[in-house]
């Protein structure tokens, strides 16, 4: 349960109550990202336009939505990468556009970015990779650098892979490598750009374990970008649904499951009926018609 009041300027939370799903008590509730009228795009074109969001801290929110409605763009525009054509980004209690660059380095610092197509430098090792971010944010002596990259390569399963090109690695590794580098920095945030699309479901399920011990294990907060329905059952305290440029929905899982709201149940509805039955054959896609002609031509197999 959340109840929260909301002065309705910028930033300024009056009074919050509430229970997060995973903790089960009551607590102050700490709001890590809050966007307000936020538009952002492309080229002079609005993907975003108008998107009010607040994550709660220790939480695990995933955000849906179809295909190109701007999620990625949302996330850019969270961790510093998409200037807003309009208002505001607050991360981790600072108004991330209004604040000097060495501050919104410092901030950033603090917020991980698992991006969608992994992004690692296909010509640096595994442990290269990982040292770019913490060179450009620390001046830590290289073995305490070294220490920390082997311990985030180890909690995502591959110490035995610290030298290798990224090339080398399964797509299943390559997203854990991602990963590892998001966290590199141990942030406060972490957001990660469908982190299990392309995979087989057991290696999916691995990373949705990944994603929960970084919440129970090292206390971050998730964000999730995903279409995966297994995904989500299994990981989302919350959900955030973006449609036409805005925020449609936000709600815990089971206010996302129950709403009667039309793109909700397209999108859990549909998930769910292609979940229920085996899939189709080539042949049940062919009009009855043409099937049954088909099938009583001469030589056709009774
Ligand atoms: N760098 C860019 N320059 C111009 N247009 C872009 C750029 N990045 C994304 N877009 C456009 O912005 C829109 C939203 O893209 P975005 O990647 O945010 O969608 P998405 O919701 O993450 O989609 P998907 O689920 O397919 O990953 C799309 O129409 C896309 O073509
Ligand atoms: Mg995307």
């Amino acid at each position: 349960m959340f109840i929260a009041w909301d002065s309705g300027a910028p930033g300024v939370i009056v009074a919050v109550v509430g229970i997060c799903p995973h903790l089960g008590h009551v607590s102050g509730v700490e709001y890590v990202i809050e966007t307000r009228d936020l538009a952002a795009g492309y080229g002079g074109g609005l993907i975003l336009d108008g998107v009010n969001m607040s994550i709660e801290k220790n939480c695990i929110t995933c955000i849906i939505g179809g295909s190109g409605c701007g999620k990625s763009t949302l996330l850019k525009a969270i961790v510093g990468q998409l200037q807003p054509v309009r208002g505001t980004v607050t991360l981790l209690g600072h108004d991330l556009y209004s604040v000097t660059e060495d501050e919104r380095a410092d901030i950033l610092a603090r917020a991980g970015l698992m991006f969608q197509y992994g992004a690692l430098l296909g010509s640096l090792t595994l442990v290269e990779n990982l040292e770019i971010p913490i060179k450009a944010h620390t001046r830590l002596r290289p073995e305490i650098i070294r220490a920390m990259i082997e311990m985030k390569l180890g909690l995502v399963y591959l110490s035995h892979a610290l030298h290798r090109l990224p090339g080398e690695l399964s797509g299943g590794m390559r997203k854990r490598a991602g990963l590892a580098r998001a966290i590199v920095l141990d942030p406060d945030v972490v957001m990660c750009d469908e982190p299990t699309a392309g995979l087989d479901p057991i290696t999916a399920a691995e990373i949705d374990e990944l994603i929960l011990k970084l919440r129970r294990v090292l206390g971050m907060t998730v964000i999730v970008v995903t279409h995966e329905l297994s995904s989500i059952r299994h990981i989302a305290d919350r959900i955030v649904m973006l449609q036409g440029g805005k925020l449609h929905f936000h709600g815990t899982l089971d206010e996302a499951l129950a709403s009667t709201d039309p793109a909700l149940t397209a999108f859990f509805g549909r998930q769910n009926r292609n979940a229920d039955r085996p899939g189709r054959s080539l042949l049940e896609l062919v009009p009855a018609a043409v099937r049954s002609a088909a099938t009583s031509a001469p030589g056709a197999p009774s």
